[in-house]
């Protein structure tokens, strides 16, 4: 989900078998004409405005392409959330700018996030970049490549407070014709103190749910077994009916998108702890299809740090809300985001963190260290002062005990049979399928004759580690 992620093995794993890294096609017809190479980093966000930015480039006469060789336009749809993310746009720039020096013509785009935190200043810093577009100015890139291809250098970072592009049909790129996503909001209005996305997203605004209804529709009709809701906060999700002047909350579209097919899985992502409902909660047990999964990031395990970060929430309370989501779904898997060293974090807050981990029994986490981002809250008010080595340290404690979990959790799956969407070979065999347990588990098991991509089947897990379990067809 996160490709800077600096964790070890195990759980680097887990976060391998996630989309990440580059974009590729699934199907890539020489229509002739302009083509366009596209790559994104960052969060699944972006993956899916790389699917937006592909249609909107499709409707102008664009083809994707695999080969950035052969390109016209490299496009990089960057996030800037850590420092380490922003380093690895700035080499990939310099790959791009070699291909350019042997393509003249080719022009080299900038999206995302790093766009528009750097907005005019990327052009003045990288000379070989030709356009920068943010988030919510995707539908002006034709126009911007089309004055590039004339010489002039364009920008766009605009934030609106209405844009969703819930009327663009996005071209899936990189699809196993499994899974996809499904972009629901755009935004955030959540203040962490620590986060630079509501600087590069801009404001909070939820999508017409009736075109994401349709949507999914419309991904059944093309064979998709499953769709994930993405925004920041999807729990804040609200839209009202202009119309009818109905309001549709997120636990309401979880139930609409549910029903589309009982075929069709769902998930979503991301849960902020302090606006995930009950209601929510009776809509996952209630329906099969809806996933037995939640993403609830808690960033710290310690009541004083949380509130430095301004996540509304204090340890109590999360735990309760974890309690609550146990009570309601049994078998519910949690997964977490844990940021480690954030400004004056004691050694002994520092080990509250590693006992959320221990009470909540995260499935798997995403784990942090504190990086600075200009502008944000903490940036102007609170001091980076942890040592790197410190925060390095308490890094790998606090992977290390997910993992030491995660194993243990794990291990009481051996003999259990779940119900898995196959999404295709696995990475090591061909001899073996892939596949998802509802709560989101990596499975592993020798394929059997008729069974394809796409299909469900009943696994009975017989081995497990930290990252993945293994099974056979029952
Ligand atoms: N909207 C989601 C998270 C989006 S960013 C949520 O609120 O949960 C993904 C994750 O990156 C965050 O959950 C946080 O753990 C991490 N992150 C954000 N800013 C960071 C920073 N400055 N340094 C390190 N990690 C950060
Ligand atoms: Fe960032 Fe907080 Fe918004 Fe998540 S909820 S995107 S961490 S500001
Ligand atoms: Fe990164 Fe922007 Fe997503 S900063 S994590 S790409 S919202």
């Amino acid at each position: 989900m996160y490709n800077d992620n600096p964790t070890l093995e195990g759980v680097e794993k887990k976060i391998d078998e996630a989309k990440q890294g580059e974009v590729f096609y699934q199907t890539e017809e020489d229509k002739g004409g302009k083509k366009f190479y596209i790559e994104s980093y960052g969060c699944q966000m972006n993956f899916s405005d790389s699917e937006i930015v592909a249609s909107i480039l499709g409707e102008a006469g664009f083809s994707p392409t695999r080969n950035m060789e052969a390109s016209d336009l490299i496009l990089i749809n960057t996030c800037s959330i850590r420092e380490k993310a922003e380093l690895t746009v700035r080499k990939r720039l310099r790959i791009f700018d070699k291909v350019k020096k042997q393509r003249p013509g080719m022009l080299v785009g900038v999206l995302g996030c790093m766009a528009e935190r750097l907005k005019k200043k990327f052009l003045d810093e990288e000379k070989l970049v030709d356009i920068v577009v943010g988030p919510d100015a995707y539908r002006d890139l034709p126009a911007l490549v089309a004055g590039a291809e004339d010489g002039n250098k364009g920008v766009n970072v605009f934030l609106s407070r209405e844009e969703t592009y819930a009327d663009i049909s996005p071209m899936r790129l990189d699809s196993n014709g499994v899974s996809a996503f499904i972009s629901i909001m755009r935004g955030c209005d959540n203040m962490c103190s620590f986060c630079v996305v509501p600087y590069t997203r801009g404001r909070e605004r939820s999508r017409n749910a009736f075109t994401i209804v349709a949507e999914a529709t419309n991904l059944v009709e093309r064979g998709y077994k499953e769709v994930t809701l993405l925004g920041q906060n999807v729990d804040s999700f609200k839209w009202e009916n202009p119309e009818t002047k109905e309001k549709v909350t997120f636990a309401q579209l979880l139930v609409m998108v549910a029903e589309v097919s009982p075929e069709l899985r769902v998930r979503f992502s991301t849960s902020h702890p302090k606006d995930i409902t009950d209601e929510v909660l009776y809509a996952i047990r209630d329906f099969e299809n809806i996933c037995n999964y939640i993403h609830l990031p808690v960033q710290s395990g310690n009541s004083r740090i949380l509130k430095k970060m301004n996540r509304t929430y204090d340890r109590p309370w999360y735990e309760k809300k974890v309690d609550r989501i146990y009570e309601i779904i049994p078998d519910c898997a949690i997964s977490s985001d844990i940021i480690t060293g954030f400004c004056s974090e004691t050694e002994e807050e520092h080990k509250d963190s590693l006992s959320i981990i221990n009470y909540a029994k995260y499935s798997m986490s995403y784990m942090f260290f504190y990086s600075e981002r200009p502008g944000t809250l903490a940036e102007r008010k609170y001091e980076d002062d942890i040592p790197l080595e410190v925060k390095k340290r308490r890094l790998t404690e606090i992977i290390e005990l997910q993992n030491d979990i995660s194993r243990i959790e794990n291990a009481k799956d051996v003999g259990k049979t779940f119900k898995v969407l196959i999404e295709g070979d696995s990475k090591k065999s061909d001899l073996d399928f892939k596949g998802r347990n509802s709560q989101n588990k990596m499975i592993i098991f020798p394929k059997k004759e008729g069974l394809k991509a796409g299909d469900y089947t009943y696994v009975k897990v017989n081995e497990s580690n930290s990252a993945t379990l293994k099974g056979e067809i029952v």
